[in-house]
């Protein structure tokens, strides 16, 4: 089904992206090989091949119970709209959003990100106004596991699949390496890097902005944030300006 009420920007950024909704999840489908980190640009990552294999209808970040309980969550939030995602990618979730019948704008980098969408979506115009909310999933950065001397964690080890983690501590940076291999000698690999934020950081930043936290759990269910959460859901509201 097509979906309607759309806008999508593309932004030009000489710098690859910070944020990374859900970081914590291998990437399906998705392997390459980078010479180096130094020459990566945005349009090295999120690319033609990377776009044509981002969706994977009913399974991983598409499977059904991932999805779901984020689309509910932010329809709820939206009320009648309209919504804006940032980074929105293939319009996994807008597209999602938009078929419930909220208007929905999407802001986005990549070309190719943004071709593979309008495969499936048309246009239209929103803004964020007084009281509006800004929603975010974000990884928490697991600088806990990493004592003196250790630049890398591994976020996931399963057969087939390894997912680290290096670490720029002073840059405050961090370069995900997700390593897909069968039983040969050969593995693909796909890298990001990104700029960590850790949440009380991403509160000051919200503040600055005019936004206040109204809200923050470990997911779109509501399950409550602690010390051991590995990533947070949080609902920032945006103050009148009266
Ligand atoms: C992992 S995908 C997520 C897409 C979508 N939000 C989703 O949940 O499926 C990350 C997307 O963010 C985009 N992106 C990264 N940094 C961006 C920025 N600064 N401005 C706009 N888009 C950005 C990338 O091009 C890519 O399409």
């Amino acid at each position: 089904m097509r979906a309607r009420g759309w806008a999508i920007r593309q932004l030009d950024a000489p710098e690859p992206s910070g944020l990374r909704p859900f970081a914590r999840k291998p990437l399906d489908g998705i392997g390459r090989t980078l010479t180096s980190l130094a020459v990566m640009r945005h349009e090295d990552i999120w690319d033609l091949e990377a776009a044509q294999e981002y969706d994977t209808p009913g399974k991983g970040m598409f499977a059904p119970e991932v999805l779901g309980p984020a689309v509910d969550r932010l329809e709820e939030l939206a009320g009648d709209g309209p919504a804006l995602e940032f980074a929105i990618g293939t319009g996994r979730v807008a597209i999602a959003l938009a078929e419930r019948g909220l208007p929905v704008a999407g802001i986005e980098l990549s070309r190719p990100m943004i071709d593979q969408l309008r495969t499936r979506a048309d246009e239209t115009t929103v803004h964020l106004t007084g009281g509006g909310r800004f929603v975010i999933e974000l990884w928490v950065p697991e600088l806990r596991k990493l004592p003196p001397g250790q630049q890398a964690t591994v976020f996931t080890s399963e057969p087939g699949y390894i997912g680290l983690d290096t670490y720029d501590v002073l840059q405050q940076h961090v370069v995900s390496h997700h390593f897909r291999f069968g039983a040969g000698r050969q593995a693909r690999l796909f890298r990001s890097p990104h700029r960590y934020i850790w949440p009380a950081e991403l509160d000051l930043m919200g503040q600055l902005a005019g936004f206040q936290l109204e809200a923050r759990h470990v997911d779109w269910s509501g399950t409550e944030f602690t010390a051991e959460s590995r990533s947070h859901v949080s609902v920032y509201r945006l103050q009148d300006a009266s």
